[in-house]
């Protein structure tokens, strides 16, 4: 059985069709990767799926039941947790306090919920900062802050929007790693990048849309050469002519 089934969904704001008939599987520890240009509709399908608002239409089945239209926390608390585009941790509170208001998805105690948040800190290699304000760190530290709140929820899958957006190739890299580390610990990752060389190298399986609508899938090599996507992120002049 699939861990998440997307069944012909669609999203409308108004006349604007922002997710258009969208079907994807995914199987349990898979990387699946979705890429599109801006405005494609890839967070808004996170938003449905991850309950932020309903599908206009269409079915999202988690773990053989249906979450269309479910509360985010209620979907959280099935195991189905994501990461936002826009990063916004409360400034003013530390590293630890922030990632233990992520374990209290799964628990009321304060002790435990707090020893889980250190656990997941030193998984990401970032215990030394747990003391300092979420306001005084970096990018790629708010990057990883972001990532440590969804991971202490303890997510059966992990819904990741441009966790490496701004980040430097080396610190590209370091995530790559850190992504890989999460899947080996039986995290299955849906993650939206733009970020070719990350795509390829984690994706076992990668979707395309383009607005709205899906317009090709495959494995990365596949992706990688396939003419209609080039057209959608290149324009027509990219496409190669063969004579
Ligand atoms: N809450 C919203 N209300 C109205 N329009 C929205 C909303 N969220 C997204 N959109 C529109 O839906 C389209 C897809 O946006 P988005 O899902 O953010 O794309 P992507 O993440 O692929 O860049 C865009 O045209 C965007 O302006
Ligand atoms: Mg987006």
């Amino acid at each position: 059985m699939a861990l998440l089934k997307v069944e012909n969904v669609f999203k409308r704001f108004g006349g604007l069709v922002a997710v258009n008939d969208v079907s994807l599987t995914v199987e349990e520890n898979q990387i699946i990767g979705i890429i599109g240009p801006n405005g494609a509709g890839k967070t808004t399908l996170f938003n449905c799926i991850a309950g932020a608002f309903p599908p206009s239409e269409g079915k999202i089945v988690f773990e053989g039941s249906e979450i269309g239209g479910k509360k985010p926390h209620q979907i959280c608390t099935l195991g189905l947790s994501r990461t936002f585009q826009v990063v916004k941790p409360f400034a003013s509170k530390t590293v630890l306090y922030n990632v233990t208001v992520g374990a209290f998805a799964k628990t009321n105690r304060r002790v435990e919920a707090e020893a889980k948040a250190i656990k997941v800190l030193e998984f990401l290699q970032m215990d030394d900062k747990r003391d300092v304000f979420a306001k005084n760190l970096t990018l790629p530290e708010r990057k990883r802050l972001e990532l440590a709140r969804a991971l202490a929820t303890e997510p059966t899958m992990l819904l990741l929007d441009e966790v490496m957006a701004g980040l430097r190739f080396s610190e590209i890299e370091v995530m790559i790693e850190l992504l890989k580390k999460i899947r080996a610990a039986g995290v299955t990752l849906v993650i939206v990048e733009h970020i070719m060389q990350a795509i390829m190298a984690l994706s076992d399986h990668i979707y395309v849309l383009n607005f709205g609508g899906l317009i090709a899938q495959g494995s990365p090599a596949e992706i990688a050469q396939n003419q209609e996507v080039i057209k959608a992120y290149l324009g027509d002049d990219y496409v190669t002519v063969e004579d």
